[in-house]
C-alpha cells in the first residue's frame, strides 16, 4: 500500500516521513525525486517553466513513482504542498494511495517558514516577501500569502484526506507513530527509540 503525506509547505511532511521511515515503511520525498530526475533544483525548474512547467514535471514524476512502487510493500510518499492542486496528480493519488493531511495552523506555518532559508527554496513563497522592508514586514507578508493560499488549498487537502492529523505543538516522532497506528504499519525491526 502506498501512503501519501499532504499539507502546506512547512508543515513537516518530509521530516515526519523520515521519522516513519526510521521505524517502518520505505520513504520517498516527491520533491527529492523531481530534483534527482531533472538534475535541477526546484527554484531552477520554476525559473525555467513557471508553476505550470513545474506541475507538469511533478505529475509525470508522481506517475512514474506510483507505477514503479507497485502494491506489495508499505511505501510512504511525501507530496509537495501544491501537488494536489493539479487535477491529474489528484486523480493519481486518489486512484493509488491512502492520504494523510498534516494540518497546521497559519501561526505554526509562519513560525516554521520564517526560519532561515525556508522561503528562499520555495518559489511559491519567495516573491511574496520581496518588497518587505524588515523582518516584521516580511513575516506579515508571509502570513498574508499563506492565509490566501490556504483558503484555496485547505479544502483540497481536506477533500483528499483519508485521515487528518492536527500537528500544532506535537513532536515529529509522536505524529509518526500516529501515522503508523492509523495505517497499522508494523515496525520492521528498525530503531524504535
Ligand atoms: C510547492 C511546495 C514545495 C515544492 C514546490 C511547490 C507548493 O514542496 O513542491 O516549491 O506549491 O506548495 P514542500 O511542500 O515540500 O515545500
Amino acid at each position: 500500500m502506498i501512503y501519501t503525506l499532504t499539507g502546506f509547505m512547512g508543515c513537516g511532511k518530509s521530516s515526519i516521513g523520515r521519522e516513519v521511515a526510521k521505524l517502518a515503511a520505505d520513504f520517498i520525498d516527491l520533491d527529492d525525486a523531481i530534483v534527482e530526475r531533472e538534475g535541477r533544483s526546484i527554484p531552477e525548474i520554476f525559473a525555467a517553466g513557471g508553476e505550470a512547467g513545474f506541475r507538469k514535471i511533478e505529475r509525470e514524476t508522481l506517475a512514474v513513482l506510483l507505477e514503479e512502487a507497485g502494491t506489495g510493500r508499505h511505501l510512504l510518499l511525501s507530496l509537495g504542498g501544491g501537488t494536489l492542486t493539479d487535477e491529474y496528480s489528484r486523480a493519481l493519488v486518489r486512484g493509488h494511495c491512502r492520504c494523510i493531511y498534516l494540518r497546521a495552523s497559519i501561526d505554526t506555518l509562519v513560525e516554521n517558514l520564517s526560519e532561515g532559508g525556508e522561503t528562499d527554496s520555495r518559489p511559491m513563497l519567495a516573491g511574496a516577501m520581496s518588497g518587505a522592508a524588515d523582518a516584521e514586514a516580511r513575516k506579515q507578508a508571509l502570513r498574508e500569502r499563506i492565509a490566501a493560499m490556504m483558503a484555496v488549498r485547505g479544502p483540497i487537502y481536506e477533500a483528499a484526506a483519508d485521515h487528518i492529523i492536527d500537528i500544532d505543538g506535537r513532536s515529529y516522532d509522536d505524529i509518526a507513530r500516529e501515522i503508523m497506528d492509523y495505517f497499522s504499519i508494523p515496525c520492521q525491526g528498525k530503531s524504535q527509540e
